[in-house]
């Protein structure tokens, strides 16, 4: 099948041109007017933009946690995320206590394979480091999985101590992997947890006010000093506030996530940060939870209500309209922050993540005059809520387009289940081998 996009404004990271790109089969083939011999299907994509598929590097679908698991699954997380322009997205699949990282990474395989529309890669989450599973890191770093998540936070259920992930860190600086890290102090949290619990403070707020931005710089500190670092944010920092955490009732436990939300003030040096490349990449740590019958769970102990947040379809539009709508960052950084710099910090690029003779055709028509409403009555993700409900972005992804083939168009959903391909990703080549290999932390 060849496809002609015709019209289009083509935006990479680097260029801005009008021109048309020619799809053969999986592939760009090329990229030039004058294209137009022998194609099967022609789309106009005049006075639209013809970017990459975006890349969200920070999912969490069907992650357990506390005692539910997250509403999304492969199926449903990555249809939304089409419908939002998202190709690609890397989740976590976890070690369970006491098993090999191998057993983690298995059911990861299972829960993904049959189920993804698009493509998808794993990092792996390692909840205890010892000689063996250090071995494991090699091996799963050759098969194309080489970013580790570690966390300094949640204890007795992701935490690790600073000798472990000084041991990991050493490891990838060997073995070409890459180390994520959740920073916040959680030995300090949670003493303040049982501290606000033991005081009758039980109300969402809570979360945030017991999990202050100095325990987050502190553990964010102690991760620089283990090692170099890169990092990212979701558009949950840069637009959703503790005011929201604050919200009347039970309403803040739609906003418990870790870290935590902070106040607006924040929201600006963040912006600044993605400007300057202080942050690197915009993913979601998309993690729903049901408003109802999920954060529930903590009506009157803000600690039992799930952490995570909806954001998977989201994040394309909420970042080109705060962004570039907003004249904070220009088109060619925007494509950077969500499809560029992903595929290339987590080894997908030049596969992913731009638009070249040679990449896949993962590609997104965007029409930057469409105005809508963000609403959990009109979008896709398993979940009864939106964080952004009635906010109104201007910009939609109208064709969605995955190795050639279209995933969503006119409104339609057009993909097919299971047909999303597990990536083999390489090694980090970010750093000489002589130095210690980055690790990320959010904000
Ligand atoms: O609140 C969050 N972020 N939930 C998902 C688990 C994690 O901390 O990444
Ligand atoms: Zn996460």
């Amino acid at each position: 099948m060849r496809t002609l996009i015709k019209n289009g404004t083509v935006v990479t990271a680097s260029d801005t041109t009008k021109t048309d790109v020619l799809i053969d089969g999986e592939k760009i083939a090329a990229i030039g007017s004058g294209l137009a011999t022998g194609t099967d299907q022609v789309i106009d994509a005049e006075n639209r933009y013809v970017m990459p598929g975006a890349i969200d590097v920070h999912t969490h679908m069907e992650l357990p946690f506390g005692g539910t698991f997250a509403s999304d699954d492969f199926a449903t997380g990555t249809a939304a995320a089409a419908w939002g322009g998202t190709t690609t997205i890397v989740d976590f699949a976890v070690q369970s206590y006491g098993q090999t990282l191998r057993q983690g990474l298995d059911q990861w395989h299972k829960k993904a394979q049959g189920k993804a529309h698009i493509d998808y890669g794993f990092h792996m989450i390692v909840r205890e480091i010892n000689d063996s599973i250090l071995k494991e890191m090699d091996a799963l770093v050759n098969e194309g999985i080489p970013s580790f998540k570690l966390f300094m936070a949640y204890p007795g259920v992701f935490m690790l101590d600073d000798a472990a992930i000084f041991r990991a860190m050493s490891r990838t600086a060997e073995n070409g992997g890459l180390i994520m890290m959740h920073a916040e102090n959680g030995g300090a949290i949670d003493v303040l947890v049982k501290r606000y619990l033991a005081e009758g403070k039980g109300d969402p707020i809570n979360h945030g006010l017991t999990r202050p931005a100095s325990m987050e710089g502190e553990a964010t500190g102690r991760a620089i000093a283990l090692a170099r670092l890169f990092a990212e944010t979701c558009p949950q920092y840069l637009y959703l506030s503790l005011d929201d955490l604050g919200r009347p009732g039970f309403e803040g436990a739609k906003y418990v996530c870790s870290p935590p939300l902070r106040p607006p003030s924040h929201h600006d040096e963040l912006w600044k940060g993605l400007l300057q490349d202080d942050l690197q990449l915009v993913a979601t740590d998309h993690c729903p939870f049901h408003f109802k019958g999920q954060k529930d769970l903590g009506r009157g102990d803000f600690s039992k209500i799930p952490n995570g947040l909806p954001g998977v379809e989201d994040r394309f539009s909420l970042i080109f309209h705060g962004g570039v709508n907003s004249g904070r960052i220009t088109l060619n950084r925007f494509v950077e922050l969500v499809a560029t710099a992903p595929a290339k910090m987590f080894g997908l690029f030049p596969r992913k993540g731009t638009i070249a003779p040679g990449s896949d055709a993962d590609i997104v028509i965007f029409n930057p005059r469409v105005e809508r409403t963000l609403s959990a009555k009109t979008h896709h993700m398993n979940v009864d809520y939106s964080c952004y409900e009635g906010m109104t972005v201007k910009g939609l992804p109208e064709v969605v387009m995955q190795r050639g083939n279209v995933l969503v168009r006119e409104g339609k959903f057009q993909g097919v289940k299971g047909a999303g391909q597990f990536l083999r990703r390489s090694p980090f080549h970010g750093v000489p081998a002589s130095e210690p290999s980055p690790v990320g932390a959010r904000s």
